[in-house]
Order: structure tokens, then sequence, then C-alpha cells
């Protein structure tokens, strides 16, 4: 069972994960090594603890499919991102594993189906309207970060939440507090303190006066004994709020300079709207900005990829190592590579969201925003266009999702 693969891993060094790229629009060379060599590799992260990290397509899925792995933080063996990330609360579905995993996730399914983020299409193409109206009145050049990325898909969480836009300065910066590895222990308690009394009287006030939203309805209809802990909830609007908001914001200013530095596939995709679906497929897959997750604590012994992980071991993988993976994306006659972008590829099989049953909740949601925005935004703004050098582009170091500090454009 345990193979040459393992018995390499087991005396090879562990570098740091996770690990930077040498390139902002490629993976990290370590873990394309570490791919290409096959089997599982051991990393060590910001603890000095040692965990393994599965880079394969393949791998990845079996890890992320498999029973014998806990996605339960508070398991003392389990590969924390940072000291105190919000997972040291533990008891969140999100950290749970099956069957109460999913008896809790579904209280939630149907809030982001297909059905429901679907019929969101036309407020979704208003927002991206009123935003896009903005910042031609306002003129080049402008931050499309701050002026597009960001407010899109936070209005729409927070419509669907019932959350007050007008607070999106409070929690914006606790979910990039939350995500940026730079920001220290204390600052990042502080934050999250600050987001939790806010989250705490939100719930409060939902309680004493529902409205037709999320929260509401989930006090109303989930929270108690068959539930959500009521003590939980300013917890799990929290992690609503960030993860409905930061993620996908980052992938509309990353897919938007990808589309401005590959002008062929800009201008395909501005002929061709049809390709909307597959070309957020493509970007989900060609940025893969979750860097640091999924990660998971073996309950059992199991076998990955020719390596024996025994149980208590950690093990991380790597989105974007796997959804680069040549055995995966581009081995068919006449198929582009898997590290050349190609809107019209079928890429849905990526890994961008997780595979298995903690497989992202909010999928359907962000695909909806990022199918309106980048057709929109390149008919409205054809001659769109970074107003600075590429290579002075401020990509994201030392975070837990990837992205862009700001994103100068003109037009
Ligand atoms: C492009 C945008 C997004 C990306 C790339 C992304 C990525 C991911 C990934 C990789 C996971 C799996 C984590 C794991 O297995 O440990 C995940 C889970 C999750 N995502 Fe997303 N996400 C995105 C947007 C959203 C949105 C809009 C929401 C809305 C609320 C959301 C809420 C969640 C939740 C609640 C989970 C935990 C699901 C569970 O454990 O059952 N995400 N996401």
């Amino acid at each position: 069972m345990t193979t040459t693969a393992s018995e390499t891993a087991a005396t090879e060094e562990a570098p740091f994960f996770p690990a930077e790229r040498s390139c902002p629009f490629s993976a990290p060379p370590k873990y394309t090594e570490f791919r290409e060599a096959g089997g599982l590799h051991k990393v060590t992260i910001w603890d000095g603890s040692r965990h393994w990290l599965a880079t394969r397509h393949e791998d990845i899925r079996a890890v992320l499919s498999s029973p014998s792995f806990s996605a339960d933080v508070r398991n003392p063996d389990f590969p924390l991102v940072h000291s105190n990330q919000p997972e040291h609360e533990g008891g969140l579905f999100l950290r749970l594993d099956d069957p109460e995993h999913a008896r809790l996730r579904q209280m939630l399914t149907r809030e982001f189906s297909v059905k429901r983020t679907q019929a969101m299409r036309e407020s979704l193409l208003a927002i991206t309207d009123e935003l896009i109206d903005a910042m031609l009145a306002k003129g080049g050049p402008v931050d499309l970060v701050q002026d597009f990325a960001l407010p899109m898909p936070s209005r729409a969480i927070c419509t669907i939440l019932g959350v007050p836009y007008e607070d999106h300065d409070l929690f914006q910066e606790h979910a990039n507090a939350g995500t940026d590895l730079n920001v220290s222990h204390e600052e990042r308690a502080r934050l999250q303190h600050k987001a939790f009394e806010y989250y705490e009287s939100l719930v409060r006030r939902k309680r004493e006066e529902p409205g037709d939203d999320m929260i509401s309805r989930l006090l109303a209809d989930h929270t108690g004994p068959d539930g959500f802990a009521p003590e939980m909830m300013p917890v799990l609007v929290g992690i609503l709020v960030g993860a409905g908001h930061e993620t996908t914001a980052n992938m509309l200013g990353l897919g938007t300079v990808a589309l401005l530095v590959n002008p062929d596939q800009r201008d395909r995709l501005r002929d061709h709207p049809e390709l909307a679906p597959s070309a957020a497929e493509e970007m989900l897959r060609y940025w893969s900005i979750v860097s640091t997750d999924p990660r998971r604590v073996a309950s059992e012994d199991v076998e990955i990829g020719g390596q024996l992980v025994r149980k208590g071991e950690g093990i991380i993988v790597s989105l974007i190592a796997g959804n680069r993976d040549g055995r995966a994306f581009g081995a068919g006659e006449g198929e582009c590579p898997a590290d050349e972008l190609d809107i019209a590829r079928s890429a849905r099989h990526h890994v961008a969201f997780g595979f298995g049953s903690h497989q992202c909740l909010g999928q359907n949601l962000a695909r909806v925003e990022m199918q309106v925005a980048w057709p929109r935004l390149f008919e409205r703004i054809p001659g769109l266009r970074l107003a600075i050098p590429t290579d002075e582009l401020p990509f994201k170091k030392n975070s837990i999702v990837y992205g862009l500090r700001s994103l100068p454009v003109e037009w």
C-alpha cells in the first residue's frame, strides 16, 4: 500500500504553505512541481505543524468526497489557517461532518437554489448597470475593485440576507481582515469582535421586526433545538455575508484583468454573450481564488494517490494546482492547455467551489453574478483598459482568497 511516493514524501523537506505565486497568473511553482511528481507531499503551516498537500485533480476529488476525512475544526489535529479564525468556535454546519452538516446545510440550500438565484438575474443586471453608470459619470481612471467588483456582490448578498448595505464599510473590513494573512492576531480579533456585535444587534432587530429576507426566515423556521443554535446566528450571518461578497468580488476583479490581457477572449465574449456560462466556469478554474482551503483531518487510515494518510493526519488541497492539472483539462485533441484561458472550454468539473458534501453553498449565486457582470461591463464600456501596466497590478499576497487590492482602469 505505502509506495515509493510515500517514502519520498516522508523524507523530503516540508515547504511552507501557502506558497507564493512567482507569476500572478500561474499556480505557485512548488505546487506544480508536487503535482507533476505525483502522490501527496508534506507542507508546514504557520504554527509549525506539518500536513499533507494534495495537488492532482483526481486526488483532490478523492479527498473531498471521502467519508474518511473530517471537516471538524474542533479536532486538535485539524490544520487551521491562522490562530484566531472564527472556525475555532466550531459548531457551525460548514465545520461539521455529515449527517449533522447535511441536516443543517439543507436549511440554507433553498435560499441559494438555481431557481432562486436565476430569478435574481434582472436585479443583478440593474445593480450592474447602476454601477457602470456611476463609473461612466465619474470618468476614468477608476478603481474597478471599489467601484464595481466589490459593491456588486455586496449589494446582492445584502438583499438576500436583509443586511443594510449602508453598513458595507464594517462588513467589508471584517471580511478582508478575515482573509488577509498579513493582519495581526490582535487586529483580526478586534475586528471580529466589532463585527460580532454588529451582527448580534442586527439579528436582535430581525427577531423583533422580521422582514422578507433570509435572516428573518432562518430565525422563524430554523433556529432552536432542531436548527441553528440561537447564539450562533450572528456568526452564521457574518460567514454568509463574508463568503457571499468577498469571494465573488475577487473573481470579478481577476476575471476582468484576464479579459483585458487576453483581448481575443474579451472580444469573443462580447460578440457571443451566450458564452457567459462557460466563461464563468473557466474563470473559476483559471483563477481558483481559494488559496488555503479546503482542509481536512483523517478520521481513519486512508490511501490517497498511492499515499497512506494515517488517522489524525491533516490534509490540505490546492485548488489551483488541481484546476491547472493537464490530466483533467486540456488533454483532449485540439484542446487549449490547462495553463491557458479558453472561455469556451468545458470546465464545469473544476474544483474551484470544492467538491463533495461541503461544495460551495453559494455557487449558483456566484455563477449568475459573473455571468451577468462581464458581458454587461464589456458591452457598455467596450474601450475598457488597464490604467497601469500589468506588472504593476497589486495582486494580493498571503491571503486566504486570491484577488486584487485595486484595479485602476480607464476607457
Ligand atoms: C466565486 C465565488 C466563490 C468561490 C470560489 C467559493 C469557494 C468555496 C469553496 C472552495 C468552498 C469549499 C470549502 C471546503 O470544502 O472546505 C466553499 C464553501 C462554502 N461557500 Fe463558497 N465560494 C464562492 C462564493 C460563495 C458565495 C456567494 C456564498 C454565499 C453565501 C458562499 C458560501 C459558502 C459556504 C456557506 C460554504 C460552506 C459549505 C459547506 O461546508 O457545506 N460562497 N466555497
